[in-house]
């Protein structure tokens, strides 16, 4: 009989894989395809950085870019894609909206494709007022 190993979450920084964070996200984020290492560990570095294991093992990964006291980003959420389906991902929402809970930010966004479900189990919805929401894309291309 098969035997299911048990998944920790964690957010200390310093159980973080960042060779595992950073080929995950960069080969199976459709938002992240590409990203530099560099990039991604000075994302992670200016992040409130979390991660699921199994055995030891990074599984999945998510961080906040916070201010710490009123402000907070929520992205590059991923769990390894032969670890789902087995609440790795729902358990690292529950770390990180308790780690959340433990600040005084007001307000948290995050953008996702397809995952609404998941974020909904975990207090989210919605914007309500879209309209009110801008979002800048960088400078304009040169071409
Ligand atoms: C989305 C993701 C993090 C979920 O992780 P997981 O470990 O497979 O999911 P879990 O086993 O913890 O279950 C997720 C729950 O959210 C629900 N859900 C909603 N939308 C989902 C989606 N797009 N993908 C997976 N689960 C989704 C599932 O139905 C499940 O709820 P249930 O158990 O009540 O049915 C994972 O599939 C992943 O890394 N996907 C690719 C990257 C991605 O899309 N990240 C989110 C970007 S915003």
């Amino acid at each position: 009989m098969a035997t299911e190993r048990a998944l920790e979450f964690s957010a200390d920084p310093g159980r973080l894989d960042g060779e595992w964070v950073h080929a995950t996200l960069s080969a199976h984020a459709y938002w992240a395809l590409g990203r530099s290492r560099e990039v991604q560990d000075a994302a992670n570095a200016a992040s409130r950085c979390y991660g699921v294991y199994e055995a030891d093992a990074q599984v999945a990964f998510a961080r906040v870019v916070t201010d710490g006291a009123t402000f907070g980003w929520l992205c590059d959420v991923i769990v390894d894609p032969g670890a789902r389906g087995r609440g790795a991902g729902k358990l690292l929402m529950s770390g990180v909206m308790a780690d959340v809970a433990s600040l005084p930010i007001k307000r948290l966004l995050l953008k996702t494709a397809d995952a609404h479900g998941l974020y909904e189990q975990h207090g989210w919805s919605p914007l309500a007022s879209p309209s009110s929401w801008m979002e800048w894309s960088g400078p304009p291309s040169a071409d």
